[in-house]
């Protein structure tokens, strides 16, 4: 089937194409071929290398020119800078040149080290993203940044480089395990709760915690959180000013997910994360209780897991929170941590700060946020029991 979708993503003066379908692998290899690339490095987990990455390389290899599978290991944990060294080396091994594509076949995670390493291999090469993860399609490409992790939190170590194209088929998301498929629903909640609200009835009314989704829901999703996302990035590329809303949850979602190692999906810990902004909204009086709930309901509908496992320490969690990388945004007060916070859906709080202007981030105290997310965090840990 061809693609069903076609949309410019813009933002700024980028943009790039994403086309969507079902079933479109033979679409997928027909765009590739278009970019005429000396040579195509198709960067890949080990997981995803033997569900799609060695026939997608050998299709590119017969139809469209040299193709090369190069892998690295499953997991956050591996989204660092030693990675994106290591398939450095093996594509220039390979024979990788200024006009060599890269094609970035993966999740989120595959999406981050191969953007990073095509802005910085010769300086910046072209790259594609063919993301097979429900996080990946709906969220992770439709951005600009590229960044991995440092041993002291997530995503600290960057560039900004666009993909030429981004190509995805929902047919490869059938194989994702219910798990992944929940941390995108965390994602999903937050463009509705966050940007989107006239989502949040036909959401609520399908998010179901066995993670079950046919192609033309899953359709529906993604094109509701291209919708979402365009709307506060297509002024503000770098999202450092309207797209700054893109981090609701993500102060505690990130810490959590760093303190586990990876164990807690991104998107579980972005949706606890968005239950722990709104109760901390609600205790600074800018939130009432309705809010809390509506979080709390459908984080439950979408299956997220649990909470705080026992596997994640609390007081590292607490550490990681005063690093996050928002810092800096707003004036640096003492004690307190710039986050995205709801009045109600759809609205957004903003704080003065010049010479920028009003941003979407509201500081916080340190102490007030670790108390929240104590308590939520075993709330959370019942509510899943
Ligand atoms: N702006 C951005 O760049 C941005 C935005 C959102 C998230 N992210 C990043 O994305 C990452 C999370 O993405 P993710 O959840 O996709 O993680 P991931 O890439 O680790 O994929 C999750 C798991 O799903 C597996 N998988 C992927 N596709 C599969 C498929 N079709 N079938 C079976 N298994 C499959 C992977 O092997 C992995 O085990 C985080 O590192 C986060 O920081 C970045």
């Amino acid at each position: 089937m061809p693609f069903t979708l076609n949309r410019l993503i813009t933002m700024e003066d980028a943009s790039f194409p994403y086309r969507l379908g079902t079933d479109c692998i033979d679409d997928i290899v027909a765009r590739l071929a278009a970019h005429d690339a000396s040579s195509y490095m198709v960067l890949s987990d080990t997981a995803v290398a033997e569900l799609y990455g060695h026939d997608l390389a050998a299709r590119i290899g017969k139809e469209a020119g040299p193709a090369h599978l190069l892998t690295h290991e499953v997991g956050e944990r591996h989204k660092g800078l030693t990675t994106v060294g290591a398939l450095a080396d093996q594509a220039l091994e390979k024979g990788a040149d200024r006009r060599t594509v890269i094609v970035a076949l993966g999740g989120g995670v595959t999406g981050n080290i191969a953007g990073l390493l095509a802005s910085l291999l010769f300086r910046g090469v072209r790259f594609v993203h063919v993301p097979t993860s429900l996080v990946a399609q709906m969220d992770s490409v439709l951005s600009l940044k590229q960044a991995v992790n440092a041993r002291l939190g997530k995503n600290l170590i960057g560039t900004f480089h666009q993909p030429v194209e981004v190509l995805a088929d929902t047919a490869m998301l059938r194989t994702l395990p219910p798990r992944e498929i929940r941390s995108g629903m965390g994602e999903v909640i937050k463009n509705a709760v966050a940007i989107r609200p006239t989502m949040i009835d036909r959401l609520g009314s399908m998010l179901n915690p066995q993670a079950r989704y046919d192609d033309d829901t899953l359709r529906w999703i993604i094109a509701e959180s291209l919708a979402a996302k365009a709307d506060v990035t297509v002024d503000d590329r770098h999202e450092r000013r309207s797209g700054l809303v893109l981090e609701y949850g993500h102060t505690t979602g990130h810490a959590i997910e760093h303190a586990s190692g990876g164990q807690v999906a991104h998107g579980a810990g972005v949706a606890l994360g968005m239950v722990v902004a709104a109760e901390v909204s609600r205790r600074l009086g800018h939130a009432d209780a309705e809010l809390v709930a509506l979080h709390r309901d459908l984080v439950a509908a979408g299956g997220v897991e649990p909470v705080m496992p026992s596997y994640v320490d609390p007081v590292l969690v607490k550490h990681l929170l005063a690093y996050d990388n928002k810092r800096g945004y707003l004036d640096n007060r003492p004690g307190h941590t710039p986050m995205v916070l709801l009045e109600a859906p759809g609205r957004v709080l903003h704080t003065e700060s010049p010479p920028t202007g009003p941003l979407p981030l509201v500081p916080v105290p340190l102490a007030l946020l670790e108390e929240v997310v104590d308590e939520t965090t075993r709330q959370g840990m019942h509510l899943a029991a």
